[in-house]
């Protein structure tokens, strides 16, 4: 193989677990074959699409070269290729809205805010969905109390999404044997196993499909953006983040990616003794205002540090819908808040 086979022979290689090439993902920089040497640099965004990207293209190429160096562009921020999110594919055309909750950092209270807001939806009357694309770490079955539920088909040989709570709910916990299985799996099967989620789920026809993504900014949120136009990114961050470069690289991810962003919500954003009432501002105040003004987005919600709010969410109870009124209002409020941010297709 000469520069330009090699070169083209890349291009036509599809990404594991992807219905894209890496051509079409625009992931190959540089080719160069010499005396049967070959130098290939990838554009990946991620150390593990990087390492994805790379162990295809040796189990496919390594035997036709005496030596295949295979190296990682170091890029400016500015330059990084998100391939084809401007124009995505819809693999869940049941669902008119979607809407994309993410965190730069794991912990803030992701998997407990999209609960709350899916469920908040639920009860203004829409139709419903939350899938829970932590696949190394997933909360949803536990905070919807549908842990105990296994793996069930229907006769179209669609997986059957459990429900609670007014919400559709497909996690990979639903196909492990116990709740405390591990999944150890490349980020390439995380990612087709989470395509199968939106493809072979009788979702139903959804108003909203919200998804739980991982924290951080790598190949789940990226194939979500290439695989799904994302109606509206919310952002979870709590305010000892606020100025954290981790929510910066996700506000600046879903910007990159041309997510539009519905806002910011600031988790455990102060503690109000419940014994005299004083309010305490543990990690100051105004930094969800400051870095929603910095990147140009909503504060959609301030929610508080509540006992309550922990302890109903570890037992499968929802405070949208079984806490205090004043609970309730707090995801309430930030629904609202997101239909005057963004223009949902209802
Ligand atoms: N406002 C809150 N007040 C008190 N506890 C909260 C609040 N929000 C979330 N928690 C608790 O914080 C813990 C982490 O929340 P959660 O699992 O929702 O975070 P996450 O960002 O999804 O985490 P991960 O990155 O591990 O997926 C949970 O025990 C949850 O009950
Ligand atoms: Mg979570």
């Amino acid at each position: 193989m000469n520069t330009k086979e090699l070169t083209a022979a890349l291009n036509a290689l599809a990404y594991p677990g992807l219905s894209r090439t890496l051509g079409e993902l625009k992931l190959i920089s540089k080719v160069k074959v010499s005396d049967n040497h070959a130098l290939i640099e990838l554009l990946t965004v991620s150390d593990d699409s990087y390492l994805t990207v790379k162990s295809a293209i040796e189990s496919t190429f390594g035997n036709e070269f005496a030596s295949l160096n295979i190296t990682k562009k170091i890029q400016v921020q500015k330059d990084i290729n998100y391939g084809n999110s401007a124009a995505p594919n819809n693999r869940a055309p049941y669902a008119k809205n979607v809407i994309a909750v993410t965190s730069g950092k794991g912990g803030v209270g992701k998997s407990t805010v999209s609960v709350n807001l899916a469920i908040a939806l639920a009860q203004k009357g829409y139709k419903v969905g939350i899938l829970d694309a932590d696949v190394y770490g997933p909360n949803i079955p536990r905070l919807t109390n549908t842990d105990l539920e296994k793996i069930k088909w229907n006769d179209e040989n669609k997986i059957v999404p459990s429900e609670n709570y007014g919400l559709k709910i497909m996690s990979v916990a639903l196909t492990t044997p116990t709740s405390d299985t591990p999944l150890v799996w490349r980020s390439s099967v995380a990612v087709s196993a989470l395509i199968q989620f939106l493809e072979d789920v009788a979702w139903g026809e959804l108003d909203f499909l919200v998804i739980d993504m991982p924290p951080g900014t790598g190949d789940i949120q990226l194939t979500m953006a290439q695989e799904l136009p994302i109606t509206a990114g919310v952002i979870v961050t709590t305010p000892q983040l606020v100025a954290s470069d981790d929510v910066s690289r996700s506000i600046r991810m879903f910007q990159d990616i041309h997510v539009p962003m519905a806002g910011l919500i600031e988790n455990m954003s102060y503690f109000v003794a419940p014994d005299t009432g004083t309010r305490y501002n543990i990690f100051g105040t105004g930094g969800g205002e400051r870095l929603a003004a910095r990147y140009n987005i909503p504060l959609l919600g301030q929610i508080p540090l509540d006992m309550d709010i922990r302890e109903g969410s570890d037992n499968g109870e929802p405070p949208v819908v079984l806490g205090s009124d004043e609970l309730k209002n707090y995801y309430r409020e930030v629904v609202e808040n997101m239909f005057k941010a963004v223009k949902f297709k209802i």
